[in-house]
């Protein structure tokens, strides 16, 4: 009766935070009716498509469709309105959605970007001003999770690290922004960074700054121990030199006074030496402790009991992928934890072993296929097969040069956008940060423009403008 009284009670409790919560967006893609939710940005007339599959292996054919990449090397721009506008002044903002690199992902982004209310979808691109962007980055060896907020129009980065899983399976991101100004990033559940935001992503000056006018008083002592005034040294104290002449030494039979001068035998330490005579130790009366610069509060530090809050009103994907196949699924936008972990219990959690079990399947089934490929020594064979396969249409075609040297140069034709261009965009995004120190978003968009090069030279694409 009791252990039922309890229960009742608990599951009265969690109803009623979970009726009480409010649910700005939930997305799961299983509908046919996504295409009216999403808008597909016009801001360029060679953007990527966007589809919904559940991919090459899943957990239920339905609940695992998503949003996917659908095209290589392309810029990709979509966003969906909200139910109502967020204002989290006083609430906890939560943000979860899975991703799923399924295509082995080499290069590309697989972040969301919450969107205030004057954006504009039709033409939503990476400079569009966003309030939170955050999720996978994935670059050769660069793979990091993003959590970039937007702070008085400067957008400032976490300066913590997160690594992000780079594996072919569905993972799930959460990010928790609360009221009382701490943030935390779960990634399938499981802690990966919290903290203050005022403090992590180094919004405000510090609190308290060492006093640089202190200096330490003349007459402050630093030495605990001093030797005893009192002390004195012992009448009976005899003292040895340290070192005595060796006694066992003799004068070399050839030496010669006259060349060498006086032989005088070497010097071994004296067994009679025990030290000279010290006075004892004792405390310093006037020890006043260790010195430090005194901490005082800084003049330049302003409390700001708002810098946690967004007003949001869309939430959008605008990326760069050079592999496409990114699965985007369970969009959950709300303002409370237990609504996020429920809805993470129905989806990422539940079908988390079936999707494992199905990607065993298919790493068997194509082990197998290799294997007996490799059994085959008729080049035509597998020409014929790869065209019936149809996914030929997707595989990019490569403009080979010799160079007058011998050097083989390869370009990507027409889809490809310029590497240059991904770069415009992002060297806008960063200089219209008026940010007193934007250098921290710019550090890491120079981390990834770099491995983006480094990546192109790996696979030999070359700027058109390097020709
Ligand atoms: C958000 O809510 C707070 C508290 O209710 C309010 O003071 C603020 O004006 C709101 N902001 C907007 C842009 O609506
Ligand atoms: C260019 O693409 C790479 C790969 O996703 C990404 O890391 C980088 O942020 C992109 N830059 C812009 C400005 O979109
Ligand atoms: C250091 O300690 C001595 C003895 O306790 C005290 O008289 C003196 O005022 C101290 N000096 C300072 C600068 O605090
Ligand atoms: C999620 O599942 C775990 C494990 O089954 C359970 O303990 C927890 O109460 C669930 N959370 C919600 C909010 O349903």
């Amino acid at each position: 009766m009791k252990i039922r009284g309890i229960f009742l009670a608990a599951s009265i409790l969690t109803l009623s935070i979970i009726t009480s919560a409010e649910v700005y967006l939930k997305e799961t893609f299983s509908d046919a009716d996504w295409e009216k939710r999403w808008i597909q940005s016009q801001h360029r007339d060679d953007l990527g498509k966007f589809t919904v599959s559940s991919g090459n292996f899943y957990a239920d054919e339905i609940e695992s469709r998503g949003l996917k990449t659908s095209q290589d090397a392309k810029f990709y721009a979509i966003s969906t309105k909200l139910n109502k506008e967020f204002n989290n002044t006083n609430n906890d903002l939560i943000v979860q959605f899975s991703v799923k690199h399924e295509q082995n992902i080499d290069c590309g982004g697989g972040y969301v970007k919450l969107l205030p209310p004057d954006f504009d979808a039709l033409s939503f691109r990476g400079d569009s001003p966003y309030n939170i962007m955050f999720g996978p980055d994935i670059c050769g060896s660069v793979r990091v999770v993003h959590l970039i907020i937007n702070y008085k129009n400067n957008n400032k980065k976490l300066t913590k690290q997160i690594t992000a899983p780079s594996d072919q399976l569905t993972h799930l991101y959460t990010l928790i922004i609360k009221s009382d100004q701490t943030y935390t990033v779960l990634i399938d559940n499981k802690e990966e960074a919290s903290g203050k935001i005022e403090v992590d992503f180094n919004l405000l000056p510090p609190k308290e700054i060492h006093d640089a006018e202190a200096e330490k008083p003349a007459d402050w002592d630093e030495e605990p121990l001093i030797p005893d005034p009192d002390d004195k040294k012992p009448d009976d104290w005899v003292d040895v030199p340290r070192t005595i002449p060796d006694p066992k030494a003799e004068k070399p039979d050839d030496w010669d006074d006259e060349s060498d001068g006086d032989w005088e035998p070497p010097h071994i330490s004296n067994p009679e030496f025990k030290g000279e005579w010290e006075p004892k130790m004792i405390e310093n009366p006037k020890y006043n402790g260790t010195w430090y610069t005194p901490v005082i509060p800084n003049p330049d530090y302003k409390e700001d009991k708002t810098l946690h809050v967004f007003n949001t009103l869309y939430v959008g994907f605008d990326l760069w992928q050079v592999k496409s196949g990114t699965i985007f699924d369970n969009i959950l936008i709300t303002d409370e934890i237990e609504v996020a972990k429920k809805f993470s219990n129905e989806t990422f959690v539940k079908y988390r072993d079936a999707e494992l079990e199905a990607k065993r399947k298919l790493d068997d089934l194509e082990t197998g296929k290799t294997k007996s490929e490799s059994e085959k020594t008729d080049k035509e064979d597998n020409l014929e097969e790869d065209n019936e396969d149809g996914e030929n249409d997707d595989i990019v075609d490569l403009d080979v040069e010799i160079g007058p040297g011998g050097q083989v140069k390869v370009t990507k034709p027409d889809d490809l956008p310029p590497a240059q261009d991904n770069k415009s965009i992002q060297e806008s995004t960063t200089t219209s940060e008026s940010s007193p120190s934007p250098s921290s978003t710019k550090d890491e968009n120079d981390e990834l423009d770099k491995s983006f090069n480094e990546f192109e030279e790996e696979i030999g694409i070359h700027r058109k403008d390097e020709l």
